[in-house]
């Protein structure tokens, strides 16, 4: 199987959406989840996109996956997410690894499966989340993970530039899409993920090194984390209704 463009979690929400528009604008897509049957949806779309189904958190299974791919995508959208809260600062471990196991480890399986084939075309995009950007209530394992991928992005980016191959780091806000619609709490300047996909597509093409949205979220987000963390925190406290 062959395509121009790789995005995990394409079954649903930003992805699927970034799916249907790059196949949209021509590009032939290797669009991966879980769903077989979502997925088979989304194919139906356009004649553009194929589909791989196997689970991220399975580093065999992701292996057996992008072994079918000949050549390798040159753009990599990794993408694939999860999100779950904790509740009153209670730490349960296992959440922490559910959460961690798609969001990093997942993230780690689909690079592992594929390194040894990036060269200087390749640029490699993760989706992480404005979340990491200051200490939100409720999302420990959510943040830490994105923050966890954040650190990776740029590492990476350091470390494999010598091959050739860039990476962007995309942070966004809110988006409204099934991940989101089970939060209960209210999400300031939510975008659609019409916008998001425009928004992530248009950095890729710039090849920047980052790419964050909506700009006015994400800036004050931004602002807030070069605060003293005692300000931060009060901020934030204040922000999300959690004011001691
Ligand atoms: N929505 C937001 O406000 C927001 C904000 C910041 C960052 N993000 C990030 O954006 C990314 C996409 O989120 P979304 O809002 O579009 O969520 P979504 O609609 O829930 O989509 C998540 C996608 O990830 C896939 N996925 C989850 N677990 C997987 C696994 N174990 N193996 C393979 N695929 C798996 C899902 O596939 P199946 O459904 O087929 O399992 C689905 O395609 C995530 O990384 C998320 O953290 C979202």
């Amino acid at each position: 199987m062959s395509g121009d463009v790789l995005i995990t979690g394409a079954s649903s929400g930003i992805g699927k959406q970034l799916a249907l528009d790059y196949a949209n604008a021509g590009s032939t897509v290797i669009a991966c989840g879980q769903s077989e049957e979502r997925l088979a949806a989304l194919s139906q779309q356009n004649d553009n996109i194929r589909t791989l189904a196997f689970d991220v958190t399975d580093l065999a299974a992701t292996q057996c996956a992008f072994d079918a791919l000949s050549p390798l995508p040159k753009l990599i959208i990794l993408n694939a997410g999860t999100c779950e809260y904790i509740e009153h600062g209670q730490i349960d471990s296992a959440l922490f690894k559910r959460v961690f196991d798609v969001n990093l480890f997942g993230l780690l399986h689909c690079l592992e499966a594929m390194q040894d084939r990036f060269d200087d075309q390749t640029h490699l995009t993760f989706v992480g989340s404005t979340a990491s950007y200051v200490p939100l209530p409720r999302a420990e394992a959510y943040g830490a993970s994105k923050a966890a991928l954040s650190y990776l992005a740029q590492t990476l980016s350091i470390d494999l530039a010598p091959r050739g191959v860039t990476v962007t780091l995309v942070s966004p806000g809110f988006v409204k899409t099934p991940l989101t619609d089970k939060n209960d709490f209210p999400m300031p300047m939510i975008v659609t993920p019409e916008v998001a996909s425009e928004a992530i597509r248009t950095g890729i093409a710039r090849k920047e090194k980052e790419v964050h949205f909506p700009k006015k979220f994400s800036l004050i987000l931004k602002t807030i984390s070069l605060l003293p963390l005692s300000i931060q925190q009060s901020v934030i406290r204040k922000m999300t209704g959690k004011a001691a």
